[in-house]
């Protein structure tokens, strides 16, 4: 059975046709990165009309790179919530007319849901190796969530952030740091192998699984004022404090993500973690997470942690086996909840 799957929720316009739920014939991704880089994060109205202008494109050509026709697609499947009201249309609407024109069944995906399916096309079967229940944790610009997996379309929100995504968090403090957009990778970079010299303060929250990263921003900033570093001045700052910054910024960050992964695991009795979400791709994280949690860690290559299409042609594949299919009054739904 092929699947086309459509993600329009945040900044990727992304499409890609999967075979049978496991497997990516092509994974088309036009990124809006370079279109939001110069206001320092996501900018809803430019991303709709950016959407707008790839997404015909983008189903295109993924169904050329999978060397197919629509003749051949049994079924669409689109990411409707959460996200962005207007960018979750143009992919809702997209997939809406394919499916009305070509008499194809269409499935609403949740963003989330379709993340934890990233761990379908990069493992064999996550569902029976390791096995159910699974810990999902996704970490990305727009999402910290822990999501307790106990079957396919079986879902409970364990832990959420309050305030920032983590991703969120990083792309705020390379900002503070100037250190450019997206912040992950380039508090990464200028980190390197440093974890700080004066570990910066974490957000517990108790016993709870929930996450909070705006203290972690605030104490980043006034140590980035203390050191000269902000506001920019006309010298550049001294690369080696910013370094040191941005390492103790990021073990902040990756301390909290994997200790509550992990307790999520040993509360839930779950056999596996899977990651997603931008964040993932961060090699401390994976690191931590790997050297900490007692059951097998999965972790998609970064391409699929990221926003894409065959992530959510697996998860409405799934969906369709289960019988789901939304048909004409599929909404985009931009506060929809998974469980
Ligand atoms: O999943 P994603 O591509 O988009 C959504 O937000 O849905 O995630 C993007 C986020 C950005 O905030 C970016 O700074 C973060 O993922 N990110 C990283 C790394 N690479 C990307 N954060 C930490 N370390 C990285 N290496
Ligand atoms: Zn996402």
């Amino acid at each position: 059975m092929l699947v086309l799957g459509i993600e329009s929720s945040c900044d990727e316009t992304a499409a890609a046709v999967v075979e049978d739920g496991r497997r990516a014939l092509s994974d088309v991704v036009s990124s809006q990165v370079a279109v939001h880089a110069r206001y320092g994060g996501v900018v809803p109205e430019v991303a709709s009309r950016q959407h707008l202008l790839s997404i015909v494109p983008v189903v295109e050509q993924a169904l050329q790179k999978a060397e197919v026709t629509m003749d051949h697609i049994d079924a669409v499947a689109v990411t409707h919530g959460p996200g962005l009201v207007g960018a979750l249309m143009v992919g809702v609407n997209a997939a809406k007319a394919i499916a009305y024109a070509r008499k194809l069944p269409l499935i609403g995906v949740h963003h989330l849901e379709a993340h934890a399916y990233a761990a379908w096309l990069a493992y064999d079967d996550p569902g029976r190796d390791p096995g159910f229940p699974l810990v999902i944790l996704i970490a990305s610009g727009a999402h910290t969530d822990l999501i307790v997996m106990r079957g396919h379309g079986d879902y409970q929100l364990v832990g959420r952030t309050r305030d920032d995504a983590s991703g969120e968090a990083f792309d705020k403090a390379a900002r503070i740091l100037g250190l450019g957009f997206p912040g992950g990778p380039a508090i990464q970079k200028s980190a390197g192998q440093r974890r700080g010299e004066k570990p910066m303060p974490r957000a517990w929250l108790h016993d709870s699984l929930d996450f909070s990263f705006s203290g972690l921003k605030t104490h980043l900033l006034h140590e980035a004022q203390a050191r000269g570093i902000y506001p920019p001045g006309d010298a550049p700052a001294d690369a080696e404090a910013v370094a040191q910054l941005a390492g103790a910024f990021q073990e902040a960050v990756v301390d909290v993500l994997a200790t509550k992964a992990v307790q999520a695991v040993e509360r839930h009795g779950a056999r596996g973690l899977v990651l997603g979400g931008g964040v993932s791709a961060n090699a401390r994280l994976r690191e931590e997470c790997a050297r900490r949690s007692p059951v097998p860690v999965l972790i998609p290559a970064p391409r699929l942690c990221t926003d894409n299409g065959s992530m959510v042609g697996a998860a409405g594949y799934y969906r369709y086996m289960r019988g789901i299919a939304h048909g004409a009054s599929l909404d985009a739904a931009p506060s929809l909840a998974i469980a």
